[in-house]
């Protein structure tokens, strides 16, 4: 008898990163369902993922609103009846200072980066939990351990909110385990196809500073994101992994 199809729900999956990890995970044979803002580029990527012969389902949503979240969660096991993987992926920079930053603004940031993997996990920690199990990657960053001091697109805000999700990743392995196996990936600087304002202004320049010598691509997050999510055996939960081809000085 064959198993039954996993299914792997990547917020912020229409471009970038996210859209990198989408990839990955249809390729290892999941079905996938994208959650993002940006309807076009869902629909690109769900051609792309149909193409492979996997199933998609798109749901366009803000992640910051707990309602719309536990929605979707009814709305995949209604479809799928199940959801194995849960990549929290979705998120934004915010270049503003201490002295300048609105209230407003700080909690955008930390409702767009943090508080959207608290929406999330609560809304699929219990179809997981109804089938037995389960992986959660949430996309923290190398900010969350330097700061961000000197970076163009990421300020204090955004640092805070990646450090948030490190200390709820190491909380939640232990409430949700052995069940679920939960962790956090921190990447350096990654060049998405839109690229960012630091590694179009400075990439050559940040390059010298990287001991591999080159800022990161969607598909090497991808790939430590795909293994987090599937590897077998798997003992790793609780953990913030770095993955910034070992970065320095930035
Ligand atoms: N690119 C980098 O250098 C880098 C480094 C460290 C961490 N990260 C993190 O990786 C993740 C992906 O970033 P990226 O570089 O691919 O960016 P990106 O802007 O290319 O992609 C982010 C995706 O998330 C979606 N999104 C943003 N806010 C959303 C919201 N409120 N609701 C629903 N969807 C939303 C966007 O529409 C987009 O599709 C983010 O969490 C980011 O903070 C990126």
């Amino acid at each position: 008898m064959t198993s039954p199809t996993k299914v792997a729900v990547v917020t912020g999956g229409a471009r970038g990163i996210g859209r990198g990890c989408v990839h990955a995970l249809a390729e290892r044979g999941l079905d996938i369902v994208i959650v993002d803002l940006l309807r076009p580029e869902m629909e690109r990527t769900r051609g792309e993922i149909e193409a492979m012969g996997r199933a998609v389902m798109i749901e366009e949503a803000d992640v910051a609103d707990h309602a719309r979240a536990r929605e979707i969660a009814a709305a995949v096991k209604a479809r799928f009846g199940r959801c194995d993987v849960l990549v929290n992926n979705a998120g934004r920079g915010n270049p503003t200072g201490i002295l300048e930053i609105t209230e407003e603004a700080f909690d955008r940031t930390i409702a767009v980066n943090l508080k959207s993997c608290f929406n999330y996990i609560q809304a699929f920690a219990p179809l997981m939990l109804e089938g037995g199990g389960g992986r959660i990657v949430s996309m923290s960053s190398l900010n969350a351990h330097t700061g961000g001091v000197t970076s163009a697109v990421s300020k204090f805000s955004y640092a805070a909110a990646k450090a948030g999700i490190i200390g709820m990743t190491k909380a939640l392995a232990k409430e949700l385990g052995p069940t679920i196996a939960i962790n956090a990936v921190c990447p350096g600087i990654i060049e998405t196809e839109l690229g960012n304002s630091l590694t179009r202004t400075r990439g050559a320049e940040l390059a010298k500073k990287i001991a591999l010598q080159r800022v990161g691509k969607p598909a090497d997050v991808a790939q430590l994101v795909a293994f987090l999510a599937t590897a077998e055996p798997f003992f790793i939960t609780g953990q913030a992994i770095t993955i910034d081809g070992f970065q320095w000085e930035i």
